[in-house]
């Protein structure tokens, strides 16, 4: 793993990242499974490298074909063989899918991003497989969080992801391969230099408009000129 700070002068581990902020990242060829934590609003299991992984009755699974170029979904009961990635949503089950990850990005984003829905929601606020592309020497979106946890597995080029918050700001380097879990609430965005980066990133649930915006604190809370 590479690893550097930004302002701070201490290089945490990738346990340390993951207890501070929900961010764990996994180097191309990794073998590992993360499961949601007890506090998740929702249940979601990550099996990075090869794994034959069961899926129950009642779940599905989000993975990567053999070749990293295609992405299925498989509703449960299944067994599938995962060769790189693959996420298994409890109480989530869609019809099967399948897609090849062969042509670009369709729909503009920000700051010169652009994104195509693999897999778009079934409903509004349901899971979605995307597809994203950020050119060389941008940033995308500014730093921020998500209210659940996405799965990102990096298909080509480079960029960095910067985790965190004032003095305990990182960055980690992404390459192919690269599979990057941010918990809900993860401080965090992704920016590239020369090269760009495509990247595709699962969200365990997803959000649209203002339902997230619209609750008693934000809307309660007004702000006052000091002086
Ligand atoms: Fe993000």
């Amino acid at each position: 793993m590479t690893m550097a700070a930004r302002d701070g002068d201490t290089i945490p581990r990738n346990r340390d990242l993951a207890e501070v902020f929900g961010v764990r990242f996994f180097a191309p060829g990794s073998n590992a499974v993360v499961e949601a934590r007890p506090t998740n609003l929702y249940h979601y299991r990550v099996f990075v490298g090869v794994h034959d992984v069961a899926v129950e009755n009642g779940d599905c699974a989000y993975y990567l074909g053999d070749d990293a170029r295609s992405a299925l979904l498989r509703r449960g009961p299944a067994r599938i063989a995962s060769r790189h990635l693959a996420t298994v949503i409890r109480g989530y089950m869609p019809e099967d899918k399948t897609t090849t990850i062969h042509q670009g990005t369709t729909l503009p984003y920000v700051n010169g991003c652009s994104t195509k829905q693999l897999f778009p929601p079934d409903r509004p606020g349901d899971p979605t497989l995307q597809l994203l592309y950020m050119p060389p020497h941008t940033t995308e979106q500014l730093h921020h969080i998500h209210s659940t946890a996405r799965v990102v597995y990096v298909m080509a080029g480079r960029g960095i992801s910067v985790v965190g918050l004032g003095s305990q700001r990182f960055s980690h380097e992404l390459s192919p391969g690269t599979v990057c879990v941010l918990e809900p609430m993860c401080p965090h965005h992704f920016e590239t230099a020369a090269e760009g980066l495509l990247c595709i990133p699962l969200h365990v649930f997803s959000s649209t408009g203002r339902q997230e915006l619209d609750h008693p604190m934000l809307q309660g809370t007004h702000l006052i000129d000091p002086q």
